[in-house]
């Protein structure tokens, strides 16, 4: 047991991690209040062929899987860390990832099956292979590796790899690549020809503002090791480097391509721009990180 006797009362209420895991409590939501009634409506009622319900089917299963790793994966952190508002901090995003999880789940259940029972389609299964492709599974393979490093050899530079791997690869560029594409895709504005999925949406953009806080602690935490010069900017860069040719395998996933929605090359320029945009945050002493407000702002806030 550690206890900081230089701090005056627990917990530091101007720390970064503490403003997060407050704004991270004030903003809480649960994955069974948001209404899926007008998705299924529109879903049976646009019809669409099955090969159409594939693009969408394997987009959510990805998500899916996704969320269910990164809770796998976080926990070696919070071990690591041993600052209380970190570890606080830390609570908040574990759960949020089970959360998330429990969203894409509960989506599967009560709508993608009820859309298959509806159209008389084999029901199929969130877990099934055909979703992924291989730079998935090197992605988070490599994700989780990382993250149990920190077990056996906690160092500074372990750390930076187990940031860029989860915080700034994987929630950064990939997650958030793929929320912006569903929510184009599925907003019922930009695609009028692909069915209006509110509940989906609404999902995504609350799930996104928490990712936003994610990528914010794992970016500040990584422009420290910068600063204090424990790592350099060039591990940062090299560790992402060769992260990027696996998002971008995932998100060219030709095999459920349509031509419906929105299409994989704005995607892959969309993440492009993710990637420079993260890296200046990170490495330009200049350029801050947005405050938690910005970075979890939802539409219409
Ligand atoms: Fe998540
Ligand atoms: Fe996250």
């Amino acid at each position: 047991m550690y206890i900081d006797s230089t701090r005056h009362l627990q917990l530091d209420v101007d720390s970064r991690s503490n403003r997060y895991f407050r704004n991270a409590v004030e903003r809480h939501w649960d994955p069974y209040e948001i209404d899926l009634e007008q998705d299924r409506e529109n879903l049976i009622a646009e019809g669409g062929t099955e090969e159409e319900f594939d693009g969408m089917r394997a987009g959510i299963a990805k998500f899916g899987a996704g969320e269910q790793a990164v809770t796998e994966d976080l926990a070696p952190l919070a071990i690591v860390l041993d600052d209380i508002d970190d570890q606080m901090f830390l609570t908040t995003q574990l759960y949020e990832e089970a959360k998330h999880t429990e969203f894409f789940d509960r989506y599967w259940r009560e709508v993608i099956h009820a859309v298959e029972d509806e159209r008389g389609w084999e029901r199929s299964s969130p877990t099934d292979e055909r979703w992924f492709n291989e730079p998935y599974w090197e992605l988070f393979e490599r994700d989780e590796e990382a993250m149990a490093r920190l077990l056996t050899d906690d160092t500074p530079e372990n750390r930076a790899r187990a940031y860029c791997h989860y915080h700034l690869t994987i929630e950064g560029i990939l997650a958030q690549t793929g929320y912006y594409g569903m929510q184009s895709s599925y907003s019922g504005e930009r695609f009028p020809e692909v069915p209006h999925l509110p509940g989906l949406v609404e999902g995504f953009s609350l799930i996104r503002s928490d990712e936003g806080r994610h990528v914010g602690f794992g970016m500040a935490k990584l422009k420290e090791l910068i600063a204090t010069g424990e790592v350099t900017p060039d591990l940062i860069n090299d560790t992402v480097d060769e992260l990027i040719p696996f998002v971008h395998g995932i998100t060219m996933d030709e095999r459920y391509d349509t031509d419906q929605g929105i299409q994989p090359e704005e995607l892959e320029q969309y993440a492009a721009e993710k990637h420079i945009e993260r890296m200046q945050q990170i490495t330009d002493a200049a350029t801050d990180i947005p405050d938690v407000d910005t970075l979890t702002r939802l539409e219409g806030d």
